[in-house]
């Protein structure tokens, strides 16, 4: 697949759209607002330069694909030759089935349509469609541009060759799709995310560790294996010789224990967004120079490094 239309260009379309230059596809940007297929330009500008400065693109390249875009405000010419359509329109589920409504009515009908939702359910995204065996949840990391991982939804009205293509797309624009055998609220990162943000917040609510020592146990111990192997692997090595089955079977008594003192709320504590704000500046202001001390700093370490474990994985 070579002709690809980002539906909606707000801060995910214009990340999908520099993602799918770097792999060499023809571009289309459609939005409902053309101020921001204006923005989309200014940004898309400078995430090819990013692309450049890292080495992941040469400047050549760069003019070539900033040449070769489509900006449109009319969903035929937006949708007519795609052969997939990446919708990125606002988390809502009635917008995202209109959306589809509209795009369907104007696309080839075996063009796939994937949307980037966050974790809405691929069967109310695709309730009312004509061709559902086509529409796939294709879930994004922020910065699109920088992180592998697509999440890709399916359920039983999909059609398996859709699945197949839409996976070795992805890959062959150098992403890492993972495929859900079922239906997930949130999918798979976004729940995980979420569990692990809980225990965090809640530890600090309850006076165990301050906003700074719980990012530090974070990003010092647990997260810096996890970004190079998962839960399960790293738990395999962890057991020694008795492998996952042996560290499970030594912490089974202890995990119970540390499982029911746990956090079980779905709300997050009152005042806790204050004590958490006040703890960031802290802990911005505490961090070596050089590594961070505002938020566009930061933004930047964050990529930087993220960058330089791809490069360890080889993704990059
Ligand atoms: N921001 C994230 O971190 C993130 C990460 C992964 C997935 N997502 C998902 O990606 C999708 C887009 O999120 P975003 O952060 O880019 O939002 P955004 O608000 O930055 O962009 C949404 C864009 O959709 C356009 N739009 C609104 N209604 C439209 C319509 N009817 N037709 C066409 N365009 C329309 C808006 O003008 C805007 O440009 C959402 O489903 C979101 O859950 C977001």
């Amino acid at each position: 697949m070579k002709n690809v239309t980002c539906y909606g260009t707000g801060v995910i379309g214009t990340a999908w759209g520099a993602t799918f230059l770097k792999g060499n596809c023809n571009v289309t940007f459609y939005d409902i607002d053309t101020e921001k297929l204006d923005d989309t330009k200014t940004n898309l500008e400078e995430i090819l330069s990013f692309f450049c400065t890292y080495g992941m693109m040469t400047a050549e390249a760069k003019e070539k694909a900033l040449k070769s875009v489509t900006y449109t405000t009319d969903v035929k010419t937006a949708v007519e030759h795609a052969e997939l359509i990446q919708e990125n329109c606002p988390e809502k589920i009635e917008l995202k089935q209109s959306v589809l409504k509209l795009i369907e009515a104007h696309c080839p009908k075996d063009t796939i349509i994937a949307s980037s939702t966050s974790g809405l359910l691929l069967s109310d995204i695709s309730k009312n469609a004509v061709h559902p065996e086509r529409v796939i949840c294709a879930h994004p990391y922020n910065p699109v541009y920088v992180m592998p991982l697509v999440e890709i939804s399916t359920n039983e009205q999909t059609d398996a060759q859709v699945v197949e293509k839409a996976v070795a797309f992805y890959k062959g624009i150098g992403k890492e799709p993972v495929v859900l055998k079922k239906e997930s609220p949130g999918f798979l990162c976004n729940r995980i995310q979420v569990a692990v943000i809980r225990e965090a917040y809640d530890l600090v609510h309850r006076g165990v560790c301050s906003v700074e020592d719980i990012d530090k146990a974070v990003t010092y111990g647990v997260g810096l294996r996890w970004a190079i192997l998962g839960p399960h692997l790293v738990n395999h090595l962890g057991g020694g010789a008795a492998g996952f089955r042996g560290i499970n079977a030594h912490l089974a008594g202890a995990m119970k224990t540390w499982l029911e003192d746990m956090a079980k709320w779905s709300d997050i504590p009152e005042g806790y967004i204050d004590v958490a704000e006040e703890g960031i500046k802290e802990e911005m202001a505490n961090r070596p120079k050089g590594t961070g001390n505002n938020e566009q700093e930061l933004g930047a370490y964050l990529n930087q490094g993220v960058l330089e474990i791809l490069k360890y994985h080889k993704l990059i």
